[in-house]
C-alpha cells in the first residue's frame, strides 16, 4: 500500500458559526485543508452554508478549502466555488449523471475535482471514472449530519478503492467523511484512506489545533510499513 502524509481537515459544520473566522484562524497552522459542508436542503435534508460564506471565508485565511457539497444539480452551482477560490471541489456521484465532465469544469476552473460517495452507494461502477478526480471521498456515515456515528463497514470500499489507486498508480487522495476521531481514525487509515475529515472530534474539543495534531499522529502511526 503506498500511502502519502495523512491529510487532516476540520469540518466548520461543528464550529461556531457565529465565530467562523475565529474557528477557522484555530485551526489554520494545523490543519491541511478546511473542510467546508455545503447542504442545500434536498439532495440531504439538512440546510447549512453556500457560496456567500465561503467568499467571505476565502478572504479571512490561507488554508485550503474542501469544499463538499451535498446538493442537488451540482453542474450548476460546483463551478462557482471553484472561481471563489476553493482548493478542491467534491459532489456527489448520486447527484451527478456525468461526473466526468464536472470534474473537467472544476479542473479548467482551477481547482481540485473532488468524487463523494454516500453510504448506500457501491463503489465499483466509479472506480474507473477515478483518472478524471484528485479526491475521492467516501462517507463513513450517511451524508447529511454532523456527529454520527462511524460505520466501520464502509471501510471495505476504502480498502477496494486503495487496491485500485495502488494498481493504476493514480495519484489520488482517499478521504473519510463522518465520526472520524481519535478512536477510528487508525482503522480508516489502516485501510487505505489518507485524508481525514473530522467535525466533532476537531471542534468539540478543547483545543482544536491540538486535537488535529493527534489525529495526526495517530493516522500515521497506523499506516502498514510507514
Ligand atoms: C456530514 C458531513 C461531515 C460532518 C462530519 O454529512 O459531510 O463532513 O461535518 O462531522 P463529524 O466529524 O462530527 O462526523
Ligand atoms: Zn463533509
Amino acid at each position: 500500500m503506498t500511502v502519502p502524509p495523512p491529510i487532516v481537515a476540520p469540518s466548520i459544520l461543528a464550529a461556531d458559526f457565529a465565530r467562523l473566522a475565529d474557528e477557522v484562524r484555530a485551526v489554520e497552522n494545523a490543519a491541511d485543508w478546511l473542510h467546508v459542508d455545503v447542504m442545500d436542503n434536498h439532495f440531504v435534508p439538512n440546510l447549512t452554508i453556500g457560496l456567500p460564506v465561503v467568499q467571505s471565508l476565502r478572504a479571512v485565511t490561507r488554508i485550503p478549502f474542501d469544499v463538499h457539497l451535498m446538493i442537488e444539480d451540482p453542474r450548476r452551482w460546483a463551478p462557482g466555488y471553484a472561481d471563489a477560490g476553493a482548493y478542491n471541489v467534491t459532489f456527489h456521484a448520486e447527484a451527478c449523471d456525468d461526473p466526468v465532465a464536472l470534474a473537467k469544469d472544476l479542473r479548467s476552473a482551477g481547482a481540485k475535482a473532488g468524487l463523494a460517495i454516500d453510504r448506500d452507494t457501491p463503489i465499483e461502477p466509479y472506480l474507473e471514472l477515478l483518472p478524471s478526480f484528485d479526491t475521492l471521498l467516501i462517507m463513513t456515515i450517511k451524508a447529511g449530519f454532523g456527529g454520527q456515528r462511524f460505520i466501520p463497514q464502509l471501510l471495505e470500499k476504502v480498502r477496494a478503492a486503495r487496491r485500485h489507486v495502488d494498481t493504476g498508480h493514480l495519484e489520488l487522495r482517499i478521504e473519510v467523511d463522518g465520526g472520524i476521531a481519535a478512536d477510528t481514525i487508525e482503522q480508516a487509515a489502516a485501510a487505505g484512506a489518507d485524508a481525514f475529515v473530522a467535525g466533532t472530534a476537531v471542534y468539540g474539543a478543547a483545543d482544536p489545533a491540538e486535537a488535529v495534531r493527534r489525529l495526526r499522529g495517530l493516522a500515521e502511526r497506523a499506516v502498514p510499513g510507514a
